[in-house]
């Protein structure tokens, strides 16, 4: 292939990948689509320029217009995370952490975190941002039946091991953190409290999750394209009034771990903020309402949803079991489930320790959610599944009915402009 026809390639690829999501059911828990105003935003000049700094104090001219976005966008997001500081720098959740790692921890301090076999995220473990902070990590013990950290054990862990940092929040994330009491014994021992709400975000600044920022969290690090409907990005959210705590935070993303920060992202997110305060609460309601149903639907059609007890999940997630610990069972229903138009993937579940041939599923709803489907559609995505898994029917058969089905829910809607959430395919 020379190189007109690399690219060309590429361009053909990238239309079949829109092609096959605007085709199928995506139910990755950490994806969503953009509504056509943050689009709008995203693909524009700013794509090409650099504002280093902060409003009114760059390093570089041509930034008035940017200042103007960036300002309105940290005015949004205090209003919607309800907290008085607030960076839309970042440019993911990873870098957002990395830049909250940065300010509230020195290398070889310790750590408390959750670990990646209970749902920690890698940017929590030594192989990921702890690791490169060069910290000390140790992870927190946890109830596998409750999905939650052992408080009692956890606030002993603590107050023992006297950490500079207690790091909560996860990626397999069904049930709030129980903060207040471990963020209690943290702050006992003179550590600072940072909760990871990239998969949450939008719950939580929708108020259907858990309110980190008054139950004892001094920085909430996330990603700004989960729950939160945005473009791919970060924010770090802070309730401290405490100035040098703010200019530490904001020197930590800019200069300490982004250069250029995606201004056309950043103008997106500012957008994203913008919707999120006029659609963002019902949004939130309407995908945990979602989860909750699809949950029940899954148990009701006999598969094995975690967490029955607790009525499965309390975010916009599911998680599903299709066999023994290590038995790879997750990874083989992914596979089908992809051949019938299904996208979800495998996850390790309490008992598996093998990262590549896990049990279980994680299933997402937010862009289920966003394109419409309600409590009712939760009924037809569980009677998919057990098409395919549960009564064997062939693959590309349902593949046609789930596409047909998603023929119905092209528009992306909690927006100021619904429109198509796969343009131009
Ligand atoms: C808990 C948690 N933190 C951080 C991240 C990283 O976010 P990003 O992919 O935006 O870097 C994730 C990603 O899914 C996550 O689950």
């Amino acid at each position: 292939m020379n190189a007109r026809e690399s690219a060309t390639r590429i361009l053909e690829a990238v239309d079949e990948s829109g092609r096959h999501y605007r085709d199928s059911l995506p139910m990755i828990a950490s994806e969503n689509v953009l509504s056509p105003l943050v689009r709008k935003a995203c693909d524009s000049d700013l794509h090409g320029r650099y504002a280093e700094g902060l409003p009114g104090k760059r390093y570089y001219q041509g930034c008035e217009d940017f200042d103007t976005i960036e300002e309105i966008g940290i005015e949004s997001a205090k209003r919607v995370f309800d907290c008085s500081f607030a960076n839309i720098q970042s440019t993911s959740g990873t870098v957002s952490n990395m830049a909250g790692l940065k300010a509230l921890a020195e290398p070889g301090d310790t750590i408390t975190a959750v670990s990646t076999a209970d749902g920690g995220h890698i940017s929590h473990a030594r192989m990921g941002a702890v690791g490169v902070r060069g910290l000390n990590l140790i992870t927190y013990p946890w109830i596998e039946s409750r999905m939650e950290p052992d408080i009692d054990a956890a606030a002993a862990l603590i107050r023992e091991t006297e950490p500079s940092l207690a790091l909560f929040g996860q990626s397999v994330f069904l049930f709030p953190t129980p903060l207040q009491e471990l963020a209690d014994a943290a702050h006992e021992v003179g550590a600072r409290v940072m909760y990871d709400a990239a998969h949450v975000l939008g719950l939580i600044a929708g108020g259907q999750f858990q309110d980190p920022l008054r139950e004892g969290a001094d920085l909430m690090t996330g990603s700004s394209h989960k729950t939160f409907p945005g473009p791919q990005g970060g924010f770090l959210l802070s309730d401290s009034d405490d100035a040098k705590f703010m200019r530490k935070i904001n020197s930590s993303v800019f200069p300490g771990v982004c250069s250029t920060y995606h201004l056309h992202h950043v103008a997106g997110k500012a957008v994203a903020l913008a919707e999120f305060e006029a659609f963002g609460p019902d949004y939130a309601k309407d995908t945990v309402a979602n989860a909750k149903a699809l949950g029940a639907a899954l148990a009701a059609e006999g598969f094995d949803v975690m967490a029955e007890e607790r009525d499965y999940t309390a975010s916009h997630q599911v998680l599903t079991r299709h066999g023994d610990p290590d038995s790879g069972t997750g990874r083989d229903a992914a596979a089908l489930l992809e051949e019938a138009g299904i996208i979800t993937n495998m996850n390790m579940l309490p008992g598996d320790t093998k990262a590549m041939a896990p049990s279980g599923l994680r299933l997402g709803v937010p862009e289920l959610t966003r394109l419409g489907m309600g409590v009712d559609e939760m009924q037809d995505v569980a009677g998919f599944f057990a098409s395919v898994l549960i009564a064997g029917d062939d693959p590309a058969k349902v593949k046609q009915d789930v596409s047909e089905f998603k023929s119905g829910f092209l528009e992306v809607g909690y927006c100021f402009e619904p429109g198509p959430a796969y343009p131009g395919l």
